[in-house]
């Protein structure tokens, strides 16, 4: 299928055999640890044709490599690596690229595994990671230097939905020789695809959007074949290769992609317009509302601004405490972009350990909320929203 198509299109038939096994029209969950020739001309073969099959399921099954091509269209990139979670798919691009002496250039609002891991781990290494405050372009350029070797953002930032101008990034990038990498899992490739922007990589927690239904942990990296060819080797020695029943079920949630962040979409923009003019809110931070400092970033950038809402309440960390038991839609607990919306206060969720100053430095107020929007009524979401604002 031609990579032209539109997005809605790729997300169906993308990757997928016309004709499969059995002429099933889904394709077969794949559980072989191992896979079998023929005889020994087989073997030959193989190496010799670098023929597209597997042969011992660490490297790769025939599940994870159907779901990658996918990926790869809806990224617009020649090639993509399923991996067994976010994390696994970030932590084997940094392995892979950076070496002792390199420098790691992020902008500093970032999920926190991911600057722990720069910090606790890669400096271990000998690899120097400098955080930038997020946006501030001129310190990122007098930051990089002949050890630089990636530069890292998220984009939109979570919670506070910043945007980053990533044509600006891999601009300088280009500049000064150093690869660029996006984490997009907030927005998705239907909001937005970096690649068509000149990132070189792009990583995405498929657990959150891209799998859509709460039930899988996976993680994705996109970018050019030849790029992506020793981090596959890397992935194939560690092992951190999606199961084939979650390749499965990331392949089937991949389907409704952009009609779930269609919904997720439209739902954000109008609960945070709602919140925003509702006495008992602070402020709202969503890039499609005006007030928000990305808004014009976001114009230029994405398509949607998505379903994550983070905003604070006129009240105490009790107060926002109360309001959230009062949702009834809503479930409580950590991550985003699932069918089911799911809310959460960061203070409790990721910061009831930290020390003021942090919260502090990272802009978790007592009393924020961050609502991760599912594919409820977006009407019903509105009415849940104000019943439990009332209880305040
Ligand atoms: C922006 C972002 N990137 C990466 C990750 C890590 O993803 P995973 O939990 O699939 O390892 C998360 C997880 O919450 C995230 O929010």
């Amino acid at each position: 299928m031609s990579h032209d198509a539109s997005l809605q299109t790729l997300a169906v038939h993308a990757g997928e055999a016309r004709v499969k096994s059995d002429y099933g029209i889904v394709d077969p969950i794949h559980c072989s640890s191992t896979f079998t020739f023929a005889n020994s001309a087989a073997i030959i073969s193989m190496l010799e044709n670098g023929e597209e099959r597997d042969e011992y399921a660490r490297y790769s099954n025939p599940n994870s490599r159907t779901v990658e091509k996918k990926l790869a269209a809806l990224e617009a990139t020649e090639d993509a690596i399923l991996c067994t979670t976010g994390m696994s798919a970030l932590t084997l691009l940094f392995l892979n690229r950076l070496r002792p002496g390199d420098q790691l250039l992020f902008f500093d609002r970032c999920y926190h595994r991911t600057r722990q891991f720069c910090y606790e781990y890669l400096e271990q290494f000998g690899v120097r990671c400098k955080a930038i405050a997020t946006g501030d372009f001129q310190a990122l350029e007098a930051a990089c230097d002949a050890r630089t070797k990636l530069i890292f953002t998220e984009l939109p930032t979570n919670p506070h939905l910043d945007v980053i101008d990533i044509e600006a990034l891999a601009a300088l990038g280009k500049r000064k020789g150093i690869a660029t990498c996006v984490d997009t899992t907030l927005a998705s490739p239907i909001n937005i695809q970096p690649s068509r922007w000149g990132i070189d990589f792009i990583v995405h927690s498929a657990t959150k959007y891209l799998g859509g239904h709460n039930d899988l942990l996976a993680g994705v990296l996109c970018g050019r074949t030849e790029d992506l060819a020793s981090i596959r080797t890397l992935q194939g020695i560690i092992g951190a290769v999606a199961a084939p029943h979650t390749a499965y079920l990331l392949q089937r949630g991949l389907k409704t992609l952009p009609l779930r962040v269609a919904q997720q979409n439209k739902s954000g923009l109008a609960v945070a317009q709602f919140l925003a003019q509702h006495p008992k809110v602070a402020r709202v931070y969503y890039p499609g509302l005006e007030t928000h400092p990305s808004y014009h970033l976001a114009r230029k950038l994405l398509k949607g601004g998505g379903g994550l809402i983070s905003f604070e309440l006129k009240t105490d960390r009790h107060g926002c405490s109360r309001f959230i038991d009062a949702v009834h839609i809503p479930k409580i607990g950590p991550s985003l972009g699932g069918v089911e919306t799911l809310i959460e206060q960061p203070y409790l969720m990721s910061f009831y350990r930290a020390s003021k100053a942090d919260r502090e430095r990272w802009g978790i107020d007592d009393a924020l909320v961050r609502l991760a929007l599912g594919i409820e009524d977006t009407e019903d979401l509105i009415a849940d929203v104000k019943q439990a604002l009332d209880v305040l």
